[in-house]
């Protein structure tokens, strides 16, 4: 429940009480809203006393008479407006005169209510308002946490596109320098080094383009009907190479009608990525198990590994942007920690859910659930 403050300013005191009293019991809601409003009523005989209020109790709607003892009410409005200050103002006038309006509306002001009115007009208009005021404050909101998002975004990624060229740039630094000696060989460690960061500074880059990819809603000619049988089957053998090092087997288990309508590289980027995870934070000689299976309404994805596991504070976080688990088991494995947020985003695209199991040092399950028939084409 929020109280929004409306500041009448009338000479007439009858309407000054009038409002008081109207406004006294209302109450605002919609079922768009999250909250109710009620409301507090100031009341102020002139335009100079309505100015001290509004420095002093910073009022979320005026209503204005236009026809004041001293300044008027458009020097009022002019006044809330040369400020902008986040103010609605409604003219109340017994004469809305045409040249009044026209000037008032210019001004900013954005209802009239013309006197006299009845309780239901009064009601009416603040209900009017309240919808405007709601609709500012949620999309501010919105731009708020939008911006803040973006800079943290951009100034992580800065960061990790920087650390790579730092460590690249000492590393030709040393070779210049003759650091280690006089012949190539005396680098071999030197320039192993520097290719592992090139190749991770790839990898960042390469889940970037994924990440972009993202698009809000997908395009009806890129939805068809997708295989994800074959979508494991090519993330395995994409995957094998890093398996066939880490010793780690990978089985399919394949359990129900495997097929979707879905966007190809969609379903590529969520195989990919859970696939390569499960490999990846598993243990030397571990296992991994990619379960397909299915219903009417439903595709149930489960990928689980006999890996290090997550923590239960890792886990909470564990979807965010550039979110690495750190610690001496993962300290040697590279990654972008962009993988399970791009992962969650696309999941989301097809209204499903993705949630993860773990217990440290014995494995890690992820479960996704992916209906069939959810998919938002514009
Ligand atoms: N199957 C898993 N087992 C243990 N830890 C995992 C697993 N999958 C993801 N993680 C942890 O979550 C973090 C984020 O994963 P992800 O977004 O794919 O980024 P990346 O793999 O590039 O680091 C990883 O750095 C790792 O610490
Ligand atoms: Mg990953």
């Amino acid at each position: 429940m929020a109280v929004l403050k409306v500041l009448v300013i009338d000479d007439e005191p009858g309407i000054r009480s009038g409002v008081t009293r109207i406004l006294r019991d209302f109450h605002v809601t919609y079922p768009f809203m999250d909250e109710d409003y009620t409301f507090e009523v100031l009341q102020a005989p002139t335009g100079e006393d309505g100015i001290t209020m509004i420095e002093n109790d910073k009022p979320d709607i005026i209503l204005l008479d236009n026809k004041l003892p001293g300044i008027q009410g458009v020097d009022v409005l002019e006044y809330v407006r040369e400020r902008k200050y986040d103010i609605v103002v409604a003219m109340i006038t017994s004469y809305a005169s045409l040249d009044v309006a026209i000037r008032a509306t210019r001004d900013g002001a954005t209802d009239f209510i013309p006197k006299p009115f009845t309780p239901q007009e009064l009601k009416s208009s603040i209900e009017n308002i309240s919808k405007q005021l709601y609709l500012r404050k949620v999309t501010n909101k919105m731009k708020e946490e939008g911006k803040k998002i973006r800079y943290q975004f951009l100034s992580v990624l800065s960061h990790e596109l920087k650390a790579p060229l730092n460590a690249i740039e000492g590393y030709l630094r040393m070779m210049q320098e003759k650091q280690s000696g006089e012949r190539i060989d005396d680098y071999a460690p030197v320039i192993d080094r520097s290719l592992q960061r090139i190749q991770g500074m790839r990898n960042l880059i390469m889940d970037l383009l994924d990440f972009t990819k993202i698009r809000l809603e997908r395009k009806e000619e890129k939805i068809q009907e997708v295989d994800l049988e074959e979508v494991a089957r090519n993330a395995i053998v994409t995957v094998q190479p890093y398996a066939i090092q880490m010793d780690v087997n990978i089985n399919l288990d394949v359990r129900g009608d495997s097929k979707l309508m879905a966007d190809p590289e969609d379903m590529e980027i969520i195989f990919n990525n859970l696939v390569s995870n499960a490999v990846k934070y598993n243990k030397f000689g571990g296992r991994a198990e990619i379960i397909i299976d299915s219903t009417d309404t439903e595709v149930l994805l489960v990928f689980s590994d006999t890996g290090i596991g997550i923590s239960d504070a890792d886990r909470e976080n564990l979807f965010r942007e550039f979110m690495r688990v750190k610690n001496e088991r993962t300290k040697n494995i590279s990654g972008s920690g962009l993988g399970l947020s791009i992962v969650r985003k696309v999941i989301e695209l097809y209204h499903g859910t993705i949630k993860v199991d773990s217990t440290p040092e014995m494995g890690s399950v992820f479960t996704v659930h992916l209906p069939r028939k959810q998919v938002t084409i514009p």
